[in-house]
């Protein structure tokens, strides 16, 4: 069997469970994609940390071009994080004909189209099923699933951290400072919980949500954004007490002359199925002109449920590679979707 060899640049929670996974799942992965994955190398900033993962065989250094020149790599996944510098890597990479994978939410949101565009241009894949609701395989739902419907809406809970804190303040009667350290302490929050709280994290996954489901390339500054940063512990137990739930939610939907989204707390009626996420779980409700209402459910954060989707862009590009159709990832379903939308 003919192997793929793929790069990392990052080795942190979700590099370590791709990683985990890919060993563990070495023989049902074989078996769908008909080639053997192996890690060869990877990049990380301090060579000489700790690791807690199995890296036997593997080359770990901190030279990129140990990736970049080696005609053997065909896939990276970045997973290093931050705007700077992971797209000027990604570039790179893309143009030295590399396949990149990545969950990484920032960058998509704020260069995603630039980035598209150069793997257009350079007949490459881009490919970031795990940059948005973590576990829930929610990018490629919509790409396949909702083919051939209009898609009228999408919202939900798309931060695991806020999630977190709004549950441990009404189940718990925790504070907020006190929930948001907890979430930090279970990994769930951003190294700078700031735009997390601040709703901008949601507001970039809503982001990349749109372009899926719209076809829409918004930014921040288009969106109305408010984070949890104000919500009070009364605010959450007096709206319990009126059969409400309060829920940071996201919300993207078509209007008469384009895409309206937002970012904000929003009071959900207990009994709705949004206000039964709890923790860091997330939830994204898509509403379709034929299907009506869908609700997709799962980890919105963690190590391996992150791992899980960035396996699925993988496996997907070995796929392409093994059957020669590489050049479809996401940064062509992009543009597929704008001209084919009868609302534009
Ligand atoms: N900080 C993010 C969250 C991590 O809490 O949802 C996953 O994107």
């Amino acid at each position: 069997m003919e192997d793929i060899k793929i790069g990392l640049v990052g080795l942190g929670t979700v590099g370590s469970g791709v990683l985990q996974m890919l060993t563990s799942n070495q023989d049902k992965i074989a078996n769908i994609t008909g080639r053997s994955l192996t890690v060869k190398t990877i990049v990380v900033h301090n060579i000489d940390k700790p690791r807690t993962v199995d890296l036997t065989g593997i080359q770990l250094t901190s030279d990129l071009n140990a990736i970049m020149d080696d005609p053997e790599i065909q896939i990276v996944v970045e997973v290093m994080g931050g705007i700077h510098p992971a797209k000027e890597i990604i570039t790179q990479l893309l143009q030295a004909g590399k396949h990149v994978v990545t969950a990484n939410k920032d960058l998509i949101a704020n260069a995603g189209e630039e980035l598209a565009t150069t793997a257009r241009d350079t007949h490459t894949d881009l490919m970031y099923e795990a940059s948005v609701a973590g576990g829930i395989p929610i990018l490629r739902t919509i790409v396949n699933s909702f083919a051939a419907d209009h898609i009228l809406e999408v919202k939900g809970i798309v931060n695991g951290t806020t999630n977190y804190i709004l549950t441990q303040m009404q189940q718990h009667g925790r504070s907020y400072e006190e929930a948001l350290q907890q979430a930090q302490k279970l990994g769930f929050a951003e190294a700078d919980p700031t735009n997390d709280v601040a709703g901008i994290d949601a507001a970039y996954k809503m982001i990349i949500l749109s372009q899926f489901a719209f076809g829409t390339q918004l930014s921040l500054d288009k969106m109305a954004v408010t984070g949890i940063d104000n919500v009070q512990l009364d605010d959450v137990t007096q709206a319990a007490e009126l059969g409400y739930t309060v829920k940071l939610l996201g919300v993207a939907k078509r209007i008469d002359d384009g895409v309206f989204a937002e970012v904000a707390p929003v009071l959900v009626p207990s009994d709705h199925p949004l206000a039964t996420i709890n923790n860091e779980n997330n939830a994204v409700m898509v509403t379709g002109q034929a299907v009506g209402e869908t609700l997709f459910y799962g980890p919105g954060a963690g190590g391996l449920p992150t791992a899980n989707s960035v396996l699925s862009d993988i496996i997907s590009e070995s796929k392409n590679i093994a059957l020669g159709t590489t050049g479809n990832g996401f940064n062509n379903y992009q543009t597929q979707t704008q001209y084919a939308d009868p609302a534009d």
